[in-house]
């Protein structure tokens, strides 16, 4: 595997598992000094051993990104670690689930301090440590770029991400940092079981999906290059065009989704 990344230091959140797990694997595998950051230390210091057993460098520190002092902590541990951070990759996020109507407004706050808020207290720690060259990766979704029935919470929770993303590009253009969203559709992780619902009611069908790996790898090439968009499948492109060029019709599809 070729080291494109050596020298860099990556911080990924939501590292413990998932899409988070695989994306510092990959990051590692391609160079890059790792600081694992989540909740779930135990989890974090496993993975920390099996990348440093394979002769790459990684810093396990328990964090949740919805607290300020909890981010700042692990950005200060991560510049005394490794020296400086070049990439940040805001991957820490959970799902909910529920029809708008139902929705409890304590579920939608949890999910936007986690989705939202956490991105931005790690941009905020993050960015007066970043030099030119630095990339941040925002993980949003498919569904932050249309709201599919049952979602809409969450959906508004990536949407909110998008839009710090798109002012956060042109804020830091001339600092020379890229800001890349990526919007995975549905990946084979825990995150479904992870997810916060409204009520206990049956789950409707959802695509087989990508694996974490795959969506890993498309974050390894943002962080190289810096894109501002990363779709990971056709089916996605296609999805995503559709509802825009006949946004009717997906709403008439998409409708059977939310029926009892
Ligand atoms: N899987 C999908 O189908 C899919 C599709 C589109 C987008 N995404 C997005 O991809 C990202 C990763 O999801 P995943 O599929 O890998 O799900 P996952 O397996 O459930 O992983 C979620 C990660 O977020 C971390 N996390 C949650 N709350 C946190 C907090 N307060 N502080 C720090 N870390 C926190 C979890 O770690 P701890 O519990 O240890 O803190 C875990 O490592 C999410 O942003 C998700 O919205 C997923």
């Amino acid at each position: 595997m070729e080291k494109t990344l050596t020298g860099k230091v990556a911080v990924v959140t939501g590292a413990s598992s998932g899409i988070g797990e695989a994306t510092a694997r990959a990051l590692a595998e391609h160079g890059a000094s790792v600081v694992l950051a989540a909740r779930a230390v135990e989890k974090l210091e496993d993975l920390e051993c099996g990348i440093s057993a394979l002769g790459g460098r990684a810093l396990a520190v328990k964090t949740d990104v919805s607290d300020r002092d909890s981010v700042e902590a692990m950005v200060e541990r991560a510049i005394n670690e490794f020296g400086t951070i070049d990439i940040l990759v805001n991957n820490a996020g959970l799902g909910l689930s529920g029809r708008v109507a139902e929705l409890r407004a304590e579920d939608l706050r949890y999910v936007f301090e986690v989705n939202v808020v956490g991105p931005l207290n790690c941009i905020q720690a993050v960015l007066p440590r970043m030099r030119e060259g630095g990339r941040i990766i925002n993980v949003s979704s498919v569904v932050g770029k249309r709201a599919i029935p049952k979602v809409g919470a969450y959906s508004a929770s990536k949407f909110a991400l998008n839009a710090l993303s798109d002012a956060l590009r042109v804020e830091v253009a001339r600092r020379g940092i890229t800001v890349t969203s990526v919007y995975p559709g549905t990946t084979r992780t825990a995150f479904r079981d992870n997810s916060r619902r409204t009520k206990d009611e049956k789950r409707g069908w959802r695509p087989k999906g990508v694996t974490p790996d795959v969506v890993a790898a498309r974050i390894v090439r943002a962080a190289e290059k810096g894109p501002r968009d990363v779709y990971i499948t056709i089916k996605d492109r296609l999805f995503l065009t559709a509802v825009t060029l006949f946004p009717a019709l997906p709403a008439r599809v998409l409708g059977l989704w939310s029926k009892d």
